[in-house]
């Protein structure tokens, strides 16, 4: 393989997460393998566009918007709100997230339907094509529904409350007009067959084959992807005796009611949600780069610019069939790469449920204090180049980042920095000839780690990384500077190591830099250098370059804080008190309506000094204006900082009870209560939520 000319012009997205949750540690994961992968192109001098979207469409997402209540463009908006927390918290860096449901995502997803449907017959002609098909109907809720919408008894062994696409007790597989008594799983109705067109994306065609096989087998994949794709080329039996037909039309169209993009020229037909979800990729670009001011066309027409995805193993059709044909037959950039993982696991335990995610909670993760510097190297260190799965195991956790990241690395810096800074007033010295073959070790090998990194082979990359750090330890351990410092007259022998080491940590962070952004950037400015790229590795910093005073960099992962991010929640209902807490006495309406509970904005939010628990939030609660003619704010303290940052209240609407008689605090007087809810035990650690009302209500409304 040719290495790849440098700078390149690099467009890099993760998958598009269904904006029907919030992220789970999957997702995470997915996000440090490829922010890690652009951070490497970064340091080389490549320019990324590294970009990222809500996946917003489809039936599930408007089902689930109705239960809640919501339209489902809010109820997705409420998803996407949720997303930075995540994304800063474990420094993540995308340059965009935007919206599958957003404006360029209908336009584009529409422009690339039509280049597709108007091919001309000289060149093979259309690639949709319409046809009838018989489908289930909820005759209640007037509209058609998706396999997985549609129960039953398994017409194979008799199970009861089976979807419809196949039996979770026998794992037959058949279509839902084989259930036997079949209903809706929205409304409980009996489901009527009815006919309906459909719009397909002809991927049996000789063209598309043709093209795919080739496209599917030169490269773009990992050598076990490309293998498995291929065998959906042939038609094949199956060990149960079925016979697989190679490719398939894709059925791309939806009837309404469904929350997507309606197809041109096709009132009342949607987009499939998986047509439009990979355009999202191309809205997100186009949206980064419009804010930019940069042509979209000018910089997708670069010859030289690679396309990148990261997926994961289950969506592998979509990325290496569907997505590819359309781009290709649209006239479009195929992708360069797509870079498939395996799944993560945690503690061994089942695979995580794509909706639910269980397992390890990423925000906990964060509110606990861990650093999120520990996951992504612990991540990295077990990433390959494969899709194989990898699991999370505390206890290995822990010993890779206590003994690997902070016993070998970190504590180079801090056995050497105090010399350096008490001795030799924060001034390197000149390394003699053992600490400058040290050097060129390290030296020598950075083009390597570097290639590791390319290849995504993280794990190869990080064990590199460390098989040099033992080597500066084991020079450190040779020349014990401890020793050297108490001896007269050793004072040039003392400089000369501590610059050594001083040294070989700079080049071990430079290598770590990827992977822990924030620690190494913590270095840069201990170091008092630019920031790292990969070439700077191959000069030191030299002697009389000064450095700053060493602070410590990184702590250890403690028991304590992993037996609280794995502390099952606790069990709540085994006595059915609800929250904890039995329901207090009956009152009467009178005694009620002696609680004033007011509509309030929280014009300001701040955390409160000296207390890890405390906001301090000014509230307009409709009062005033005073003498000056100003709205009257008030000044209340609220013990929620565990759960929300300031920045996130600031602008919202919530309930405050404003006839609370007014307290006073070791920080100010508390001028009423928000309303908040928790469960009775505080250390069900089920966290506490700031009471907000629907849209519409007004700073000042009385709650009755
Ligand atoms: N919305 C689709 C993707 C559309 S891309 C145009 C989707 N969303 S998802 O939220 O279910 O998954 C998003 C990504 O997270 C996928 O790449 C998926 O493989 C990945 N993961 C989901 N669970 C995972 C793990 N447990 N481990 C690692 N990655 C996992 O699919
Ligand atoms: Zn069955």
């Amino acid at each position: 393989m040719s290495a790849p000319h440098v700078p390149r012009q690099l467009f890099v997205t993760t998958a598009l997460p269904y904006a029907n949750g919030h992220f789970h540690i999957g997702h995470i994961m997915e996000y440090i393998q490829a922010d890690i992968w652009v951070r490497v192109q970064r340091m080389q001098g490549s320019h990324v566009n590294f970009v990222g979207a809500d996946d917003t469409h489809g039936a599930p997402i408007m089902i689930a918007a109705e239960k809640a209540g919501k339209t489902p463009q809010q109820f997705v908006a409420d998803i996407a709100a949720g997303r930075k927390p995540y994304l800063d918290g474990f420094h993540i860096q995308f340059d965009n997230w935007h919206s599958t449901d957003a404006p360029e995502n209908h336009e584009l997803a529409r422009q690339i339907y039509r280049d597709l449907r108007d091919i001309p017959l000289a060149k093979g002609g259309s690639l949709i094509e319409v046809r009838a098909v018989e489908q289930f109907f909820d005759p209640q809720k007037n509209m058609f529904l998706p396999d997985r919408f549609i129960k039953g008894e398994c017409p194979k062994c008799h199970a009861k409350d089976q979807y419809g696409d196949n039996c979770e007790v026998c794992g037959a597989v058949y279509a839902p007009t084989d259930l036997i008594n079949p209903f809706s799983a929205l409304s409980g109705a009996k489901p009527e067959l009815k006919t309906s067109e459909h719009f397909f994306f002809k991927l049996s065609d000789p063209r598309c084959i043709e093209f795919l096989s080739q496209w599917t087998q030169d490269g773009k994949l990992q050598p076990e992807v490309a293998n498995k794709v291929k065998e959906w080329f042939s038609v094949r039996s199956n060990p149960d005796g079925t016979t697989s037909e190679g490719l398939g039309d894709w059925d791309i169209s939806r009837d309404a009611p469904y929350f997507g993009i309606e197809i041109p020229d096709a009132p009342g037909k949607y987009f499939y949600v998986w047509l439009d979800a990979p355009v999202g990729y191309l809205a997100s670009l186009k949206n980064l780069l419009d804010q930019r001011g940069e042509s979209y066309d000018a910089y997708m027409a670069n010859p030289a610019l690679e396309q990148i995805h990261f997926i994961g193993k289950d969506i592998v059709t979509f990325h290496t069939l569907f997505w590819p044909a359309m781009l290709h037959f649209s006239g479009r950039k195929t992708p360069n790469k797509v870079n498939v993982h395996g799944f993560l696991t945690v503690n061994n335990g089942e695979k995580m449920s794509k909706s639910r995610g269980t397992g390890l909670d990423p925000l906990k993760y964060l509110s606990l204090g861990m650093n999120p510097e520990w996951l992504r190297y612990y991540l990295a260190a077990k990433l390959s180049a494969r899709n194989e799965d990898i699991d999370f195991n505390a206890e290995d956790f822990m010993t890779r980042v206590n003994s690997d990241l902070i016993g070998k690395f970190v504590n180079i810096a801090s056995r050497s920095a105090g010399f350096i800074a008490k001795r030799f007033n924060g001034t390197l010295g000149t390394v003699s000839a053992d600490g400058q073959a040290l050097l060129a070790t390290l030296q020598n090998a950075t083009p390597a780690i570097a290639a590791f990194y390319e290849e995504r082979e993280y794990a190869k990359a990080l064990r590199e990384v460390m098989l040099l750090a033992d080597k500066v330890n084991a020079y450190v351990d040779q020349n014990k500077p401890w020793d050297l410092a108490k001896q007269e007259g050793m004072d040039a022998r003392l400089h000369d190591v501590c610059t050594a080491c001083i040294e070989g940590f700079r080049l071990l962070s430079l290598q770590l830099k990827p992977v822990l952004p924030a620690l190494a950037a913590q270095v840069e400015a201990f170091l008092h250098v630019s920031p790292f790229t990969f070439d700077q590795a191959q000069s030191l910093l030299g002697a009389g370059h000064s450095i700053n005073a060493y602070q410590h960099l990184m702590q250890r992962v403690t028991p304590e804080q992993l037996e609280a991010l794995f502390e099952p929640p606790a069990v709540v209902d085994e006595k059915r008190i609800p929250g904890g807490e039995a329901i207090a006495p009956t009152i009467s309406i009178d005694d009620f309506a002696k609680v004033d509970l007011r509509i309030a904005q929280i014009v300001n939010c701040e955390p409160v000094e000296g207390s890890v628990k405390l906001l301090r939030l000014t509230l307009d609660v409709g009062e005033g204006p005073d003498a000056q003619g100003r709205p009257i704010l008030r000044n209340v303290f609220s013990g929620i900082a565990s759960m929300y940052k300031p920045e996130d209240l600031i602008g919202q609407l919530t309930v405050l009870v404003a006839n609370l008689a007014p307290r006073k605090m070791k920080f100010g007087v508390s001028e009423g209560m928000v309303l908040a809810a928790s469960h009775a035990d505080e250390k069900a650690d089920a966290g506490i939520y700031v009471l907000h009302p629907w849209p519409g209500a007004k700073p000042g409304m009385r709650i009755h």
